[in-house]
């Protein structure tokens, strides 16, 4: 991995967590951005805390660095209840989960992180211990084998995604209560990083904070490491100040575009444009085309290529808009999404 891609890559860096974990925020009120889903939980939790009852289950979704385990953790610490947290590829035998449920106490919040990759054993037991809170114990093996039920303290599962779309049916059905995380807008990442200025001690004029937010693809993650990298930029070569000017020139210094995009998004356009015509073209071969996962490409770079107007996910495969032309210096092709003459995108879904 370059230097560049791990700069403003979602996904937290080596010792990051510790870090993150002194700019979390812990209450529903400094949690910033999100509107719908902080007016939603709020009331859900305040319900569950005034009839004195575990609120439903809850699941999160979206992409990396959005605030996912800020806001698991949140929610027990608003409802004053111990965390449990575990993940889902450390579920691997139901055991693993049997042994987290039959020792949680009430009111309990057990989080799952990456649910969608548990075992498919755990999910069946997790499917019962969430509607009845009880789990069925298998004791033996073949014939002579009995199942001993089990009940649990009423508890609360908080489950986390980047992969909603992967969870079975009979699981996201029974949440009560589903939060889709979305990117966030440039003022609410200017908000993100002034209370992170404030908490590192680092002076943030309003500019220096416009110029970082808007090249932190709508990430907080990136944007409070982003802070980090231009103040150590500011100290050395600009006496401390933070001003627009100094901003920019340390991200450009680090590669980070005007847009935020980092080295896989600008591959993948790249990619798409100049390989594949500004496609269609299926996402497998899109992947192959720059060394990436399938789902790395799925997860990580389109859905901000998306929600920045550059790429389009259709029916007969991704295609490049006009601004994604324009975005890497090229000419865009008469027939362009986006451009005057361009034939409308599920003509022949
Ligand atoms: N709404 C927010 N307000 C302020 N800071 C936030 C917010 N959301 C996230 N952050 C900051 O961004 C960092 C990453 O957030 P978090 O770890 O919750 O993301 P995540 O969605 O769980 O990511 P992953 O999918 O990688 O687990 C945290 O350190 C937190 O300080
Ligand atoms: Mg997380």
């Amino acid at each position: 991995m370059s230097f560049e891609r791990d700069l403003v890559s979602p996904e937290p860096e080596g010792d990051e967590r510790a870090i993150e974990a002194a700019l979390r925020p812990r209450r529903l009120d400094e949690f910033i951005g999100q509107g719908r889903v902080r007016e939603q939980l709020s009331l859900v939790l305040e319900s569950a805390l005034r009839r004195n009852r575990p609120p439903d289950h809850v699941l999160m979704s979206g992409g990396p660095g959005l605030g996912k385990t800020t806001l698991a953790m949140i929610i027990a610490s608003e409802l004053g209840a111990p965390l449990r947290m575990t993940s889902g590829p450390a579920l691997e035998r139901a055991g693993d989960l049997a042994a987290i449920l039959s020792t949680l106490t009430e009111g309990e919040v057990l989080f799952i992180d990456e649910i969608h990759r548990m075992a498919r054993p755990a999910e069946e037991m997790l499917y019962l211990a969430m509607e009845d809170f009880r789990v069925d114990i298998v004791v033996g093996k073949g014939p002579g084998a009995t199942s001993i039920p089990l009940d649990i303290a009423p508890f609360t599962l908080v489950g986390a995604t980047t992969r909603a779309g992967l969870l079975p049916a009979p699981l996201r059905d029974r949440f009560g209560f589903t939060a889709h995380m979305d990117f966030y807008e440039v003022a609410e990442l200017e908000r993100v990083l002034r209370r992170s200025a404030k908490l590192l001690s680092v002076e943030l004029p309003d500019e220096g904070a416009y110029e970082i937010a808007r090249r932190s693809r709508g990430t907080p993650r990136i944007a409070n490491r982003l802070l980090r990298r231009v103040r150590d930029f500011a100290e050395v070569r600009a006496e401390g100040v933070i001003t627009r000017e100094v901003a920019a020139a340390a991200l450009n210094l680090y590669e980070v575009d005007a847009e935020g995009l980092d080295r896989l998004d600008r591959a993948v356009l790249d990619a798409l444009l100049r390989k594949f015509g500004g496609g269609p073209v299926g996402l497998s071969t899109l992947a192959v085309a720059v060394g990436e996962e399938p789902e790395t490409v799925e997860v990580v770079a389109e859905p901000f290529l998306v929600r920045q107007g550059l790429l389009a996910r259709t029916p007969r495969g991704r295609v490049a808009t006009a601004t994604a032309w324009a975005h890497l210096g090229l000419t865009p092709p008469p027939d362009a999404v986006g451009s005057a003459a361009a034939p409308t995108l599920f003509d022949d879904a």
